[in-house]
């Protein structure tokens, strides 16, 4: 990876109390080479073991160290608040306990509740403490929280001992930091998506409906979720979503059209998943119709191409998918519909193959896009195939300013 990879990301360093203290001046070092704004906090602990001087020298500003500080009124938060990723190297048991139960005794406890960036925990103990039942405990409820722990290495110790507990090594930790931003692509972006088939009433009970799941749509959800973005998902389904998705359950395709109108226009990405009908009732009855009413004639009319009016009105950068659901011709109707529809992506499947596409689990699907070959994703479970879509409009996104 090039040296200014992190170029641009604000990291805090948190140094805590132990002999591995001082490898993290290498690693300080390390992360300003590849371009990140480092902000180093040390605990009590940590100044019996390397000066605050050191630190500070190599990184982006002075070390903190303190949480009452009359310069800065409330450091413990606005660190928390305004970095993109917390390192903790080494971490100790203490402050691996304090973190667990949320517990904020100084400025870098406290910067990690004052949080939502990820955080990487490196502990570094003797291997006593490293197996005693109450780290072990510790550190499997913080790898359950997301927390990424870098696990310590075998070897020599403080004290001459020898066993598991050593910190892991620079390059071990700085892999993990550039895996985390990996992972955190969509950090900062908005994302909206649309899943499920659309219903269209016919009369008080009965509905025009269609065979997607919104597992599809739901996937794509959680998957951008998961890579940072803010996601509103307009649906039609009722598969539960992960907190901090914000879910708007809808029904027909007016309703839908008018909740894109409302977030769309903000939003970063777009991705028209839905199945969304193509005609509707002109005029559901409001009462049930009676068998004995005879068979009813429904007369139908066009619903508005939602995505084409997306398409047609986008801000500038902002990244339009839609899908298109083929049965034949899948090449030919989906490049048509990249151009009738404005988009900058489409999504095509072909839903007559077993497995893919509607009401199943597992989908493979070719991705469209302008001056580029076509992409093939196999057939895979439907989160794969949200990771894959991600990974394209990932590379289409011009870069955060
Ligand atoms: N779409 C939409 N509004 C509609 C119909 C479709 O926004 N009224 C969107 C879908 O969400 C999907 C894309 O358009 O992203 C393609 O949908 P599809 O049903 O495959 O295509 P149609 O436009 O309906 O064209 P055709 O029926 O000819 O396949």
């Amino acid at each position: 990876m090039g040296e200014s990879d992190l170029s641009g990301r604000r990291i805090v360093l948190g140094v805590s109390g132990g002999i591995a203290a001082y490898k993290a001046v290498e690693l300080c070092r390390r992360l300003v080479d590849a371009g990140a704004f480092v902000s180093p906090v040390m605990t009590a602990g940590a100044k019996h073991f390397i000066g605050a001087t050191t630190l500070s020298a190599l990184a982006s500003e002075p070390v903190r160290t303190e949480l009452w500080n009359a310069a800065e009124p409330i450091p413990h938060t606005r660190l928390g608040q305004n970095c993109d990723l917390i390192v903790i190297a080494p971490a100790t048991a203490r402050v691996i306990a304090a973190y667990t139960s949320g517990l904020s005794t100084d400025l870098l406890t406290n910067t990690l509740l004052a949080t939502r960036a990820p955080v990487i925990v490196c502990p570094a103990m003797h291997t006593e403490m490293w197996e005693h039942p109450a780290v072990v405990a510790n550190i499997a409820l913080l790898r359950s929280r997301g927390v990424v722990i870098v696990d310590p290495e075998h070897g020599r110790l403080a004290g001459g001992d020898r066993g598991a507990g050593r910190l892991a090594s620079t390059d071990s930790i700085l892999t993990a930091i550039r895996r985390v931003f990996k992972s955190q692509d969509l950090a900062g972006r908005s994302v909206v998506v649309s899943a499920g088939g659309t219903r269209e009433p016919i009369d008080a009970v009965r509905v025009i409906a269609n065979r997607s799941s919104g597992r599809q749509g739901h996937a794509i959800a959680e998957a951008a979720a998961a890579r940072g973005a803010t996601v509103h998902l307009v649906t039609t389904a009722t598969i539960p979503a992960s907190a901090g998705i914000e879910v708007i359950e809808v029904e027909t395709a007016a309703e839908m059209q008018a909740s894109l109108g409302r977030i769309a226009p903000t939003a970063d990405v777009v991705i028209m998943a839905a199945a969304v009908a193509d005609f509707t009732p002109v005029a559901p009855t409001q009462h049930k119709l009676k068998k004995s009413e005879g068979p009813p004639r429904i007369e139908l009319v066009a619903t508005p191409d939602i995505l084409a009016g997306l398409g047609a009105t986008k801000p500038k950068g902002q990244i339009l998918v839609g899908f298109a659901a083929e049965t034949d011709e899948l090449e030919a109707n989906a490049v048509a519909k990249l151009e009738a529809k404005g988009a900058d992506l489409i999504v095509a499947n072909d839903v007559s193959e077993p497995g893919v596409g509607f009401s199943h689990r597992t989908n493979a699907v070719t991705i469209f896009a302008h001056h580029r070959e076509p992409q093939t994703v196999a057939l895979a479970e439907k989160s794969a195939i949200a990771e894959a879509i991600l990974d394209r409009v990932a590379e289409l996104l011009t870069p955060s300013p």
